[in-house]
């Protein structure tokens, strides 16, 4: 067995006498001198193969990625090597074993590669032995432990719940399972543990935790994929602040231990209406301010038509001021900001460059008073740049809010802070152009704040809930709420969102049973780990931090999944195929 690594040796070890395994990162012959950066999980340490050595013969036939069994003598370099851990010492070798040969490699395993994604993923097991991904790996394994560590301290129960599920309410298209023994009916896979954490509170488990696997068949962006990992959380006789306060101290744990960074606890709480009117996004990013800004009063009584036109209509006009930076912009510039704004249902962005003289779409129309006004209100300097979007609400405020993300990183505003918020109070519903109705805005089992409970039936639009969704750098990394307990005034939620009581049972049957035995007051929450992780090893891209992960169109390109299965496989699923695709064409 292997009983050390790499970097378990140092200059005062010199002396020793060291058996070492791992692989043949790299092989150089100088001066009939053999050198080999033989590396292990822990990293790399050089070994010195003499020209009189018996060995010698065979260690000239070794290739990048041989596996070997190596036996030798630690000594102090002549030249260090201040880049690696290891790097004041080599192990003369007296005794090499070759465990295993490796063919030719697709990429070169280095820190710096320069190989395509699609091939590292076809390749992954070859990618995981690159320092980078093996980093993120270990930095993973971290996390979850100190998760572990830090629930069962505060007496939370790990508990598996079921893969084989019911579809659940949670919003995403889910992913079928087809059953062999009752064909024509299917398991789906489960989006989130949700109804099983809340039966967990009903069968009196009180405080339970679990690293679980969800599945949602949704577009993929960069922080998602169709599987990924939640730390999920529920809490008996809590309410929003108990279920906030456990959290937040859980990632000053996290912070701390994994990067040596003290959250200011507690967390700044921010309603959801505040987030969307000043940063356009319910998960804004608060590493720089920038915030949006509403001038619709200014132009009250305006003579710029199109202004005129919104405001009648019931819009608005709002604007991000772009600090000392007008110059740097031009006209060019401008014109992609503004398709950036259409791509988001802008109509338009108009705009003012302040300056001795001010210049830009709006400075012949717009009047002094209007540019005095602005002015005192925005605190306007010179070379001020001011993005204005006029449009319905909505469209202003996430078009405004995407493009003072868009602006922050053109200009470099993003500081190297971790900023963490909680986004509180969201709306119960939203309202569905598609369905023409209110929606849930969560899951139906969200319990509306005290005060709105009475707007269920009747106000719905002015109805919050008591959901909270942590923010980190711009992400959601959690969220959750606490739950209706109460069985009048699920009733009414369920009323609210105009559901018959076939639909009811058909949807929720079980659970809906399981709620009137004596369900106690709780609620909870789940972490995006994977987002998590994502925020702590300083990446953007969600497929670095998942050792199998799949493309942004749902493949495993290493196994070849998803893909065709045996005619006899689906006859006793008792499924056909209608019609084939041909995926090769
Ligand atoms: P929600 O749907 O908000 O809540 O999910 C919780 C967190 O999981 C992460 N997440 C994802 N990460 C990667 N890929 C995805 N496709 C993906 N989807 C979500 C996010 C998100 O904040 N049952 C509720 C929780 C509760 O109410 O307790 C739930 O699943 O970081």
């Amino acid at each position: 067995m292997k009983t050390t690594n790499n970097n378990n040796f140092n200059i005062n070890n010199v002396g020793e006498n060291v058996t070492l395994y791992g692989w043949v990162a790299k092989k150089r012959n100088l001066g009939g001198l053999i050198f080999i950066d033989l590396r292990d999980r822990s990293g790399i340490i050089q070994l010195v193969i003499k020209p009189e050595n018996e060995f010698y013969d065979m260690a000239e036939t070794l290739k990048s990625e041989y596996v070997i069994k190596v036996e030798g003598v630690i000594t102090e370099r002549e030249s260090k090597n201040t880049n690696i851990d290891t790097g004041e010492i080599e192990v003369i070798v007296n005794n090499l074993e070759i465990l295993n040969t490796s063919i030719e490699l697709p990429f070169t395993i280095t820190d710096n590669t320069t190989a395509l994604e699609d091939t590292r993923l076809k390749y992954r097991y070859l990618d995981l032995r690159r320092n980078e991904l093996k980093t993120k790996m270990e930095m993973r394994h971290k996390i979850t432990f100190a998760i572990r560590e830090y629930l069962n301290n505060l007496n939370f129960l790990e508990i598996e719940t079921p893969i084989l599920c019911k579809s659940t309410p949670e919003g995403a298209r889910d992913y079928l399972v087809p059953s062999r023994v009752f064909n024509g009916k299917f398991y789906a896979l489960p989006q989130s543990p949700q109804i099983f954490k809340q039966l967990l509170m009903v069968g009196g488990m009180e405080r339970y935790f679990q690293i679980a696997k969800c599945f949602r068949d949704e577009d993929l962006r960069a922080d998602r994929q169709p599987e990924f990992t939640q730390v999920d959380m529920e809490m008996s006789f809590v309410e929003e602040e108990d279920v906030m306060n456990i959290v937040e101290n859980l990632m000053a744990y996290i912070f701390k231990k994994i990067k040596n960074v003290d959250l200011k606890l507690p967390l700044r709480r921010m309603k959801y209406d505040d987030a969307i009117e000043y940063y356009g996004s319910d998960k804004p990013d608060l590493r720089f301010d920038m915030k949006i800004q509403n001038i619709t009063e200014i132009f009250k009584n305006t003579e710029i038509s199109f202004f005129k036109d919104i405001i009648t209509n019931g819009g608005i006009i709002n604007c991000l001021v772009v600090k000392n930076s007008a110059q740097e912009f031009s006209r060019k510039d401008i014109d992609k900001l503004t398709e950036f704004v259409k791509s988001y249902k802008a109509k338009g962005l108009a705009y003012l460059k302040i300056d001795k003289e001010v210049t830009g779409s709006i400075s012949k129309v717009i009047s002094e008073t209007e540019l005095k006004e602005l002015k005192e209100k925005l605190n306007l300097e010179d070379n001020d740049l001011v993005l204005i979007v006029s449009d319905k609400y909505n469209i202003v405020k996430q078009s405004l809010g995407a493009l003072r993300i868009h602006l922050a990183k053109k200009l470099n505003l993003i500081s190297n802070n971790y900023e963490l918020l909680w986004v509180v109070d969201f709306p119960s519903f939203e309202y569905s152009e598609e369905e023409n109705r209110y929606v849930a805005c969560h899951h139906p089992f969200t319990a509306p704040k005290d005060s709105d409970v009475d707007k269920l039936l009747t106000d719905k639009a002015h109805c919050y809930s008591k959901a909270y969704d942590i923010v980190i750098n711009g992400y959601e990394a959690g969220g959750g709420s606490i739950r209706i307990h109460d069985q009048e005034i699920q009733k009414k939620m369920f009323e609210a969102l105009e559901l018959t009581e076939e639909q009811i049972q058909e949807k929720f049957g079980f659970f809906v049973e399981a709620l009137k035995y004596g369900t106690p007051p709780h609620g909870g929450l789940a972490i995006g780990l994977d987002r998590l992780v994502m925020l702590l090893t300083e990446t953007e891209n969600i497929r670095d931090v998942i050792a199998f992960p799949k493309t942004a169109s749902a493949n495993d390109l290493m196994s070849e999944c998803p893909n065709v299965v045996d005619e006899a496989q689906l006859k006793e699923l008792g499924i056909k195929i209608e019609e084939k695709v041909d995926y090769d064409k």
